[in-house]
């Protein structure tokens, strides 16, 4: 981390140029004309104002190359010549990539060979190139997608790679080789070859399409699962999709190796397939680290389309947002995409992509028709698919959707959401053992109420208190104006001045992430006192982006350079910039209490408390805040 200088790093992907003290470019995750993308050399952060993103060296090479933690580091160790010491292998270990390892390489030989079949052998042009080509792609995409030949012939590549001396254990763990008593032969006779290809580009596996018509034959044959191709966890496609999908925040999931290389190859390319199997928790995974929007493709035939539902319950439940298309009657992608031009499939895909929970509700209801039972049925399916949604809000917008559409009260959808919600409740945590565990936090029967609830929280005073605290902590103001007397009034620092005054009266911040580092500033500041790099650098990702946000938040790009100025010359206003932020939270947070006192003073008059204590605490809360406010008052006209 400190060897890495951001600007030169940073500078490899984006071209930077001078702005001030930090350095301006376009932003990498937007089609932006104007520069928004900030780095500053001097801090080690980046920001980017037109996707929110931002953070230091390390976390810009994983939003960036979608690195994980641990490849960013080798990459700025190589990047510096500094030498990483990884754990020394076991036997066992070097066993297992040395497996790996091989069946990479065969298929690479594989790969290679299947392609020049295809190109260069003459029955590899006639059968399968024109076979290609007949279907619409064109060459580039063919080439692109390495797709190839294997000869129909029992032993064209069995041969071949025997000859070089492969493993016999190996091919035949790629598939590629077939064994039958003591003979072996091609495992993907006479078929045109899709390589599947994982997130770095290598190749995992194969799907072999077959030429003929008999309906005996299986039409495709995929890779068995081997040390490096794990079906349920990969997508045919990803690696020619993830930077599509990263730009476009969206991931469009067909059915099969025709449909995604009929897209890409008119530029749809944040286009993948889970190949002809229900979609796993692994491959939505894999999908929201680049995006949080999935979008299914069907095609316009409707079968297996109800079969399917259930699975999409899994993709809501792991906090994705997901549409469905519709493509016209007897069209899958891959037709489709022959019929039109990009711009055309382009608008049918942003005009016909429906919200899923609508969309399931429409399907269910329009097969109910009306029949009282099947409706209540279809409720119920509702509210469950719902309840699998993590974010609360969400699940409001949605209960209010459902209600609208299927004619039912929003009272009695969230009374039965509630019920989901603890049952599903109780069997998650059944699972981890535990017993007694709270409630989980259910939907109030009013949604305007919980709007209004959200207003009314101290984060924003919470954030412009941390705001200050990060991004003036050794600045010094004088609470007092020089006087004869004190020619020379005390200065306190700013980080200073505000923990005293936050924990001299016991407040702890009520927004959960600012608590969190409310508490982690103090701490270290207590211990080490403050440095901001400790907090820039900080491997606690939640800790980290909240510090890197409030370090560049609320300013926008002018500001961006105005800011610093303002540290140094501007003593007044930074002390009244704390001194307000002070006192209008704690004004807030009395006013807060007020209220609270008149509530229970009220309660005691109807069933006979004893209102004199909250008489006199509601008074003595007035006088607090008269106080409160003579100070923000003189603060003002200073
Ligand atoms: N599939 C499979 N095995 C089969 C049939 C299908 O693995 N016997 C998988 C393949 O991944 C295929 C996907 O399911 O791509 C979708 O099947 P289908 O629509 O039949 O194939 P397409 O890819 O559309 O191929 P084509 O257009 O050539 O018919
Ligand atoms: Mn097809």
């Amino acid at each position: 981390m400190n060897a890495a200088r951001i600007d030169e790093v940073i500078g490899e992907f984006v071209n930077l140029k001078k702005s001030g003290s930090s350095l301006k470019g376009l932003s990498p995750w937007s089609d932006e004309k104007t520069p928004s993308f900030m780095v500053s050399p001097a801090k080690g952060i980046f920001k980017d104002f037109s996707t929110g993103k931002g953070g230091n060296v390390v976390t810009f090479l994983m939003e960036h190359e979608h690195f994980n933690y641990p490849e960013a580091l080798r990459w700025l160790a190589q990047r510096y010549n500094i030498e990483v010491e990884e754990e020394k292998p076991t036997p066992e270990m070097e066993e297992a990539r040395s497996e790996r390892e091989s069946l990479y390489v065969i298929n690479e030989f594989a790969s290679d060979w299947l392609v020049k079949q295809m190109w260069e052998a003459e029955e590899g042009k006639t059968i399968a190139l024109s076979y290609f080509k007949e279907r619409g792609f064109n060459e580039s995409i063919i080439k692109k997608f390495q797709l190839g030949y294997n000869p129909d012939d029992f032993q064209a590549f069995t041969n071949v790679a025997s000859d070089k001396g492969y493993k016999d254990q190996y091919l035949l763990s790629t598939g590629l080789v077939k064994q039958k008593n003591d003979r072996k032969y091609d495992g993907y006779k006479g078929r045109v070859m899709f390589p599947i290809q994982n997130l770095s580009g290598r190749i995992i596996g194969f799907g072999g399409r077959t030429l003929k018509a008999d309906k005996n034959i299986p039409k495709y044959i995929n890779s068995p699962e081997n040390p490096i191709y794990d079906k349920s966890s990969s997508l045919y496609g990803l690696y020619f999709a993830k930077s599509a999908i990263a730009k476009e925040d969206n991931c469009y999931l067909v059915e099969g190796y025709t449909d995604v290389i009929s897209f890409h190859q008119k530029q749809i390319e944040n286009t993948v397939a889970s190949s002809g199997t229900a979609l796993t928790k692994e491959q939505v995974k894999l999908v929201s680290r680049y995006t949080q929007n999935i979008t299914l493709v069907y095609d316009g035939d409707k079968a297996g389309l109800k079969a399917s539902l259930r699975g999409i319950d899994m993709i809501l439940e792991q906090g994705m947002h997901v549409k469905v298309i519709m493509l016209p009657d007897g069209h899958d992608p891959d037709s489709f995409s022959k019929e039109h031009d990009r711009i055309e499939i382009k608008e049918y895909l942003v005009d016909s992509a429906r919200d899923f929970i609508a969309f399931k509700a429409h399907l269910l209801m329009e097969e109910a028709k009306g029949d009282p039972i099947k409706t209540n049925d279809v409720i119920h399916a509702m509210v469950e698919s719902i309840a699998l949604i993590p974010d609360t809000i969400l699940r409001s917008i949605y209960i209010n959707e459902c209600s609208k559409l299927m004619h039912v009260s929003e009272k009695a959808l969230i009374s039965e959401l509630n019920k989901s919600l603890r049952k599903n409740h109780k069997q998650n945590n059944r699972f981890r053992g535990r017993d007694e565990l709270p409630e989980p936090p259910v939907i109030e029967n009013d949604f305007q109420e919980e709007q209004k609830f959200v207003e009314d929280t101290l984060e924003y005073q919470e954030r412009d208190l941390l705001r200050l605290m990060i991004n003036y902590p050794h600045s010094r103001f004088a609470l007092e104006l020089p006087t004869d007397e004190t020619p020379e009034p005390e200065q306190h620092n700013v980080l200073e001045f505000i923990l005293d005054e936050i924990e001299g009266d016991e407040i702890v911040f009520e927004t959960e992430k600012y608590r969190l580092l409310f508490q982690s500033i103090a701490e270290r500041y207590n211990d080490h006192g403050f440095d901001q790099n400790y907090f820039i650098q900080n491997t606690d990702e939640k800790l980290q982006s909240s510090f890197i946000d409030l370090m560049t938040f609320p300013y926008n790009l002018d500001d961006w350079e105005r800011k610093e100025i303002f540290v140094d010359s501007e003593e007044k206003k930074l002390k009244r910039a704390v001194m307000e932020a002070i006192y209008a939270y704690k004004s807030k947070r009395v006013e807060r209490m007020i209220k609270e006192t008149q509530q229970m003073l009220k309660d005691a008059m109807l069933i006979g408390g004893d209102m004199e204590v909250y008489l006199k605490k509601q008074l003595k809360l007035e006088e607090v805040k008269r106080e409160i406010n003579r100070v923000l008052g003189r603060t003002v006209l200073h």
